[in-house]
């Protein structure tokens, strides 16, 4: 279930030291969540523990860079990225995630982990105005095709600069 969620402007800041963490089932619903992600985004365990991870997609976020990041967990790499979340009341958080498979003590893959820390905050204005031209790029496509075109843009913008998707996202980290 998604919720409608009415956007603030707000801005809720991570601390240094905070680490966001949740794993999700196969597909995508949260099945884990710490202390750091109901304090931040202000749901509590009931509110989310069996719903999809869209419930803090936030709508300035373009579905491209969820197409990219399950495109990427499906090729069994894990996935970097830079994501703006939404809180329960609307307000948002930019986060830098790492999501990588949740094994069980058999080694069996049910699932995924998530692990978020604050992001650097050159990366975060750089990623917000790609991810602008991303969403305006989906704006103007067919619905079913408004994903891939806007990888495409990103993907053309990394060739351009001579760099893949997971060097630039972590050199971004790193200034
Ligand atoms: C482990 C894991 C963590 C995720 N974390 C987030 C998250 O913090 N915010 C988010 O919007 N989507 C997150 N997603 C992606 C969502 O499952 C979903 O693809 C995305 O919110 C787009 O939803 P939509 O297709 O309904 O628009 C995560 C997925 C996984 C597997």
């Amino acid at each position: 279930m998604k919720l409608n969620i009415q956007p603030t402007q707000k801005e809720i800041s991570l601390g240094d030291d905070d680490v966001i963490v949740s794993k999700t089932d196969l597909s995508g619903r949260i099945t884990y969540v710490n202390r750091a992600f109901m304090r931040i985004a202000n749901f509590s365990e009931e509110d989310v523990l069996g719903q999809q991870h869209n419930i803090v997609r936030h709508p300035d976020m373009p579905r491209g860079a969820f197409k990219l990041l399950w495109d990427t967990l499906q090729q069994e790499r894990e996935f970097f990225g830079y994501v703006k979340n939404i809180t329960s009341d609307g307000d948002y958080y930019w986060v830098f995630a790492n999501v990588t498979p949740d094994r069980d003590a058999s080694g069996k893959h049910i699932g995924y982990f998530s692990v978020r820390r604050k992001p650097v905050k050159s990366a975060v204005a750089t990623m917000q105005t790609i991810y602008q031209e991303m969403l305006a790029v989906e704006k103007s496509s067919h619905a079913a095709q408004a994903p891939a075109a806007s990888i495409a843009l990103l993907q053309s913008k990394l060739k351009s600069m001579g760099t893949s998707y997971d060097r630039f996202i972590l050199a971004l980290q790193e200034h």
